[in-house]
């Protein structure tokens, strides 16, 4: 089983805590969602491989590390998942972006794929999929399905907050995939929104609401 880490870094908690209040507007909301993006980020590549190479600095010839393995790809579940790249790709600014839109059905609550553009070299590259909600974990387990089937191996799967209905279905459906938490909320309410959650990410993003 792969790993299921929830963040206890104290400016996640701090900035998801600012993120669930609901007069947060979308502009300070986008901007804590990247940077919460960011800081998380950095604990989901803890396990990247280094390598040693000899460089030169100014003083003198010495060892240095780098990153190795495979290149990366940021691939955000659309909408809300946009707003997780700046902040990605801030930490990994070598990685490509790949999209797949999915929109959750009101009634059935059933993931809906309308897009999907993907690097041609996906199938070479470690995946961290983006989306700020996890809650039946419906659309996350598509949007991952469909890129095993694009060949792609190493995926990681990032969001900020997940309700226990959504981390319980990525576990089944795919236990090799790393799961990396903002936070994990107490469950779903009969409309399939988190509690306490933070409301409809993608409205809050972009001011749809
Ligand atoms: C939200 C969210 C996730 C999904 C989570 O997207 O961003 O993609 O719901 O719910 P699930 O775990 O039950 O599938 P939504 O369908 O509202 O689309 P949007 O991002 O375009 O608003
Ligand atoms: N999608 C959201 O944006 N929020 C929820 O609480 C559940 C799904």
């Amino acid at each position: 089983m792969a790993k299921t880490v929830v963040m206890d870094h104290p400016l996640i908690r701090h900035k998801i805590g600012i993120i669930r209040r609901k007069e947060t507007g979308s502009k300070d909301f986008r901007q804590i969602i990247s940077e919460i993006a960011m800081l998380m980020c950095y604990e989901a590549t803890r396990d990247l491989p280094l390598q040693e190479v000899r460089i030169e600095t100014p003083i003198c010839a010495t060892a240095a590390e780098e990153l190795s393995g495979k290149k990366l790809a940021v691939v955000p579940i659309l909408r809300a998942g946009l707003g997780m790249v700046d902040g990605m790709l801030t930490m990994i600014p070598s990685a490509k972006v790949g999209h797949i839109g999915l929109y959750r059905d009101p009634a059935t609550l059933k993931p809906v794929e309308y897009y999907c553009k993907l690097p041609g070299d996906c199938s070479e590259r470690d995946v961290f999929v983006v989306d700020p909600m996890l809650a039946t974990g419906g659309s996350a387990v598509a949007a991952i399905q469909l890129l095993k089937e694009k060949g792609i191996k190493k995926i990681r799967f990032m969001c900020i907050i997940a309700a226990p209905e959504g981390i319980d279905a990525m576990r089944a459906a795919h236990p090799d995939v790393d799961l990396y938490i903002g936070a994990k909320d107490e469950r779903l309410n009969e409309h399939g929104y988190i509690v306490p959650g933070l409301g409809d990410a993608g409205d809050r993003i972009f001011g749809t609401i």
